[in-house]
């Protein structure tokens, strides 16, 4: 049994004072649970005070939203997975629609950052999702197969094994419009077997693959039942404390 996990992505939103208000909140507001792991990706100017105040030994995991694939160097605004892990980061998203459609960000790109990830020490969280186009033409499988290909080819059994595949539709992102768990499902199934394909049916059957766009405390419940579905990468809704804190709280029920 996959333990659930849920990813909140702030995006562009919080200070680093919001961000250490928010996180002592939610501290209080939820207990620490067995059952479910959580992750939390401020803004990089967030982070260091995102760190303290979730304390050292925090049940909720700090992630990035972003990384550049060099160690370091002459790479103006960039920020590198070693410097992320200093910060202490454990995962970092990758290949987000939004990197993707508004800063041009290619498969090639987002290979070389899941491997800088993987060699620096953070888990990457890869997403792929079609765009709606894709979808009403029939093309959702094919494309993300391409992203998971592009993404995805070369790496190790061991590498898989890190990794954390969440399924964004671009359609659904911040629309209200959420896929329906069915339409999640045939699609987190098709990676799973990408997976077991490309590699073997332990890491296919391990990964955690996440559903991202519009998740809600409204319907994450409907999502985590279904058995293909791992958890969710939540945005707008991570932004406020009730909703992440409702959404958290649903998948620390255990899952029978
Ligand atoms: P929304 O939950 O706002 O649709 O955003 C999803 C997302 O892009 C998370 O990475």
């Amino acid at each position: 049994m996959r333990k659930p996990l849920i990813v909140g992505n702030w995006k562009m939103n919080k200070t680093a004072s919001e961000a250490a208000a928010f996180i002592r909140d939610l501290r209080e507001r939820v207990p620490a649970s067995p059952h479910a792991d959580v992750v939390l990706a401020p803004p990089f100017t967030a982070l260091e005070s995102a760190r303290s105040a979730l304390g050292s030994s925090s049940w909720i995991s700090l992630g990035a939203q972003n990384v550049h694939w060099e160690p370091q160097g002459a790479f103006t605004g960039e920020v590198s997975a070693p410097m992320l892990r200093d910060l202490g980061c454990r995962y970092v998203i990758v290949g987000h629609s939004e990197r993707r459609t508004l800063f041009g960000e290619r498969d090639e790109h987002v290979q070389k950052k899941v491997r800088a990830a993987l060699k620096h020490g953070l888990s990457p969280i890869l997403c792929v999702g079609e765009s709606l186009a894709d979808r009403e033409a029939g093309r959702t499988e094919s494309v993300v197969t391409a992203q998971l290909n592009g993404s995805l080819t070369g790496l190790s059994a061991h590498d898989l094994a890190t990794i954390t595949i969440a399924y964004e539709p671009v359609w659904a992102i911040g629309t209200g419009r959420s896929a329906t768990v069915e339409q999640a499902a045939i699609v987190h199934r098709s990676i799973r077997l990408f997976v077991e394909t490309g590699w073997n049916s332990d890491i296919a059957s391990a990964m955690r693959i996440l559903y991202g766009g519009s998740v809600t405390p409204q319907n994450i419940a409907s999502l985590l039942a279904c058995d293909a579905i791992d958890g969710a990468l939540v945005g707008g809704a991570c932004l406020n404390l009730d909703s992440f804190a409702t959404i958290i709280s649903f998948a620390q029920i255990p899952r029978a």
